[in-house]
């Protein structure tokens, strides 16, 4: 007994040991809601690479993607509890959180990204992404889609009246909604996993998305129009929990943070090569007619959701609403 007691002394002053010398690696998930061969899919993947290598043995990135994990509706109080540690909802998805972030999707706000990009590296923007901190989230980036395209099970999609007494999927966003309604359309709040489902089996007749989404879940394949509209944008903030990124040893911390900037960059210049892609590869399928608009098509689909901007100017506040406007010129 005295061997074994002696042996089992010895291997667990070796596993102390070992345990101080190699300490089991940080493990941070990060869960998101759409396919990898997109730009968020793609950043979150390179954000794996940049700080598996810039943390070697310290950090353990393990990516989850198409809601597999945690999906709409779940992922941000799984983030709360500390279930995951990195998400990066749509900018429509935190009006529960803070009424400000609904800049984002008043429509026809920005122009082309070029603006939307503007606006979000400016001092309200860069402001913004701390809008939730009483709530114990911390914006750590702004990731760029792209402009969202209307579409729907119908031949017609050329004015604001082809949508009237029409059912639209939205993401979870009162902006949204009054949108809708603003068109005499039916809004429908749905997870970004049954949209498909949704479309196929008719529970809804149309959607809005950036190319990219319709093109990764087959959107264009259960849709009959999409019409080049441009109205509004499809961005996302990486969050994580302000809590547990402040309690992270501070070399982990900062290399993190550095490879948030890098992966940021990267999906940023993918942003717009994917959705050009597979703008193209949605035409090249044949499956939805893409339908282009005139000038004055566009500018009727813009006056007629005007009055949106005046119904949310209180929440989001003038002044965020003027600077936005400014990032356009
Ligand atoms: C949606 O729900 O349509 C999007 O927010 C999905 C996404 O993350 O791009």
């Amino acid at each position: 007994t005295s061997r074994i007691a002696a042996a089992v002394g010895l291997s667990l002053t070796l596993g102390l040991a070992a345990a101080t010398v190699h300490a089991a690696p940080i493990v941070v998930k990060f869960s998101h809601v759409v396919a990898e061969n997109t730009p968020k899919g793609q950043g979150a993947l390179k954000f794996k690479e940049l700080a598996e290598a810039a943390l070697p043995g310290k950090v353990e990135v393990q990516v989850f993607s198409n809601s597999q994990l945690f999906g709409d509706g779940k992922e941000m109080e799984a983030l709360l509890l500390g279930d995951v540690q990195i998400i990066a909802p749509s900018l429509a998805k935190f009006d529960r959180y803070t009424k400000k972030l609904q800049i984002f999707d008043l429509p026809f706000m920005f122009d082309d990204m070029a603006a939307l990009d503007r606006f979000q590296a400016s001092p309200k923007g860069q402001e913004l992404l701390d809008s939730m901190k009483s709530k114990g989230i911390k914006g750590l980036a702004y990731w760029h889609n792209g402009l969202k395209q209307l579409s729907s099970n119908k031949d017609k999609l050329v004015r604001p009246e082809d949508v009237k007494g029409l059912k639209f999927r939205i993401q979870s966003s009162d902006v949204l909604e009054a949108q809708f309604r603003q068109l005499g359309a039916n809004p429908q709040k749905l997870a970004f996993s049954e949209v498909y489902q949704a479309l196929q089996t008719g529970v809804v007749d149309g959607a809005e998305n950036p190319w990219s989404n319709i093109y990764s879940q087959k959107f264009h394949e259960v849709q009959k129009t999409i019409a080049i509209t441009n109205h509004g944008a499809l961005d996302y903030m990486v969050i994580t929990n302000s809590g547990w990124w402040d309690g992270l040893p501070e070399d982990v911390r900062a290399g993190l943070q550095k490879a948030m900037a890098g992966a940021t960059a990267h999906a940023n210049k993918l942003a717009a090569e994917i959705n050009d892609r597979d703008q193209k590869l949605i035409a090249e399928a044949g499956k939805a007619k893409i339908q282009t608009l005139s000038k004055e098509d566009v500018a009727a689909w813009r006056s007629a959701l005007k009055p949106v901007w005046d119904k949310f100017q209180d929440q989001i506040g003038k002044d965020i609403i003027d600077a936005a406007v400014a990032s356009n010129q």
